[in-house]
């Protein structure tokens, strides 16, 4: 008798004998019929759980075609390379299973994990995205979280140009440094977001290397959002895999905007992991993304803390946005007076002063006098602006004849010459 079974078959089944003595079998094809979700490509789709009633609740709420398994090992028997999705029960999330399913999923990169965990803490969190599973979600998932958790990770495993290649490169290091460009401002809500989502698209648009955002605002960032992406990976991924992190490992984590190429390093997803990642961790990502990409550029929240300081640091450009009204003024006052007593080189702060129309009744040489700084963008106000990110859509594609697109391209020119008719050619 084998114990792999589907799930129309009977827990009797999987008691009756060890997977030894099973006959291969053709693992069905499950993922592929997944509903409510983007549509993905066909993989194969097994759920894992030693608890009979546990895992057939989770087989049930995949639907049809989905095999089944008591522990992992068992499964190794019938791999033979074709991408698989597993779905762990909450039984995987005890002490030493995670272990077993690091070591197949290490071994076999084809597979892409989902734990559905009894409680979802932070320590369990990390020790799954640790041993490799690509998503966590609480027990009991709801049908619809799980198909899309599915379908997240099937679109990982087939069709995603930064689906896990082992040992491969997917982008060269061709020995020359990317730029590395911060957006800061000391003022909540002056753009910065805006303003790194657009030119990272459109330094995107016009390199022919990679072009990479990273989302150092780590317990509130939007960048994600503002893109319309559901990150399979964040930052998070990166710091605990930091000991072996290379440009390989970095590349499966990154996020890609189809429409643009732009690479997304995203926030972590709960703010309660900003603690746990420090300036230096952040510095050793960026160095490792600088390496195959043109350029690098940095959203942070609106305050100094360790991981902006680095990041200023290591920045060759630094884009300081200030919104056209006092208290930003003031405090963005504040911020240069901050910058210089750290030495900051001036020559790398550029001003960016956004929602400068003649409307706010303030005057740009007035500001630019105020700050002893004068501006190097001026990015007008426009209700397209919000309209865009409601709608997920970078202002330079959704409305790139506005004004605002204009200056933000003007923007990109000072990092990037804008180029005719000439995509991205991704390298691999
Ligand atoms: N030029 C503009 N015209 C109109 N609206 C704008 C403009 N720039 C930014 N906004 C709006 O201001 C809001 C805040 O922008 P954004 O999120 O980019 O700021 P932020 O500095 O990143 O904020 P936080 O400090 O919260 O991270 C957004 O809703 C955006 O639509
Ligand atoms: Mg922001």
């Amino acid at each position: 008798m084998s114990s792999f079974f589907t799930d129309d078959t009977s827990a009797d089944a999987m008691s009756a004998g060890p997977a030894g003595e099973a006959s291969v079998p053709d693992i069905p094809v499950g993922a592929g019929a997944v509903s409510g979700s983007t549509p993905s490509p066909s993989v194969n789709l097994v759920v894992i759980d030693p608890d009979d009633v546990a895992r057939n609740r989770i087989a049930e709420l995949l639907g049809s075609d989905v095999s089944s398994f008591p522990v992992i090992e068992d499964l190794v028997p019938y791999l033979n390379g074709e991408p698989m999705v597993i779905v762990l029960g909450p039984s995987a999330a005890v002490d030493g299973t995670l272990g077993s399913v690091e070591r197949v999923l290490q071994a076999h990169r084809e597979l892409g994990a989902i734990l559905v965990a009894e409680e979802l803490t932070t320590n369990l969190l990390q020790q799954a995205l640790r041993s490799g599973v690509k998503d966590v979600l609480a027990h009991p998932a709801d049908a619809m979280q799980l198909q899309e958790a599915v379908a997240r990770v099937t679109s990982s495993l087939t069709s995603s140009p930064t689906a896990p290649v082992a040992g491969d490169e997917l982008f060269e290091d061709d020995g020359e440094a990317g730029q590395v460009i911060t957006v800061f401002s000391t003022k909540g809500g002056a753009g910065k977001s805006m303003i790194a989502t657009n030119l990272g698209v459109t330094l995107a648009q016009r390199s022919d290397k990679p072009v990479c955002l990273v989302d150092a605002d780590l317990q509130f960032g939007d960048i994600a959002v503002m893109l319309k992406l559901s990150p399979q990976h964040t930052i998070v991924d990166a710091v605990s895999s930091l000991d072996r992190l290379d440009a390989s490992l970095l590349q499966n984590l990154l996020v890609t905007h189809e429409s643009s190429g732009l690479l997304i390093l995203p926030a972590p997803l709960e703010p309660a992991f900003a603690d746990q990642i420090g300036a230096t961790e952040m510095m050793q990502i960026v160095e490792v993304l600088r390496r195959f990409c043109s350029h690098v550029i940095v959203d942070t929240p609106a305050y100094f803390n360790d991981v902006v300081l680095g990041m200023i640091e290591i920045s060759d450009d630094v884009l300081l946005v200030a919104g056209m009204d006092i208290p930003n003024i003031k405090n963005v006052k504040i911020g240069l007076q901050t910058l210089r007593l750290l030495n900051t080189p001036m020559e790398k702060l550029h001003l960016v002063l956004n929602r400068a129309n003649s409307k706010v009744k303030l005057d740009v040489t007035e500001v630019e006098r105020t700050l002893q700084v004068s501006a190097d963008i001026l990015i007008p106000s426009d209700i397209v602006v919000p309209q865009s990110v409601n709608r997920g859509v970078p202002v330079v594609q959704s409305s790139p004849r506005s004004g605002v697109a204009k200056s933000l391209e003007e923007m990109a020119t000072m990092f990037a010459p804008a180029l005719s008719g000439k995509g991205r050619g991704r390298k691999k």
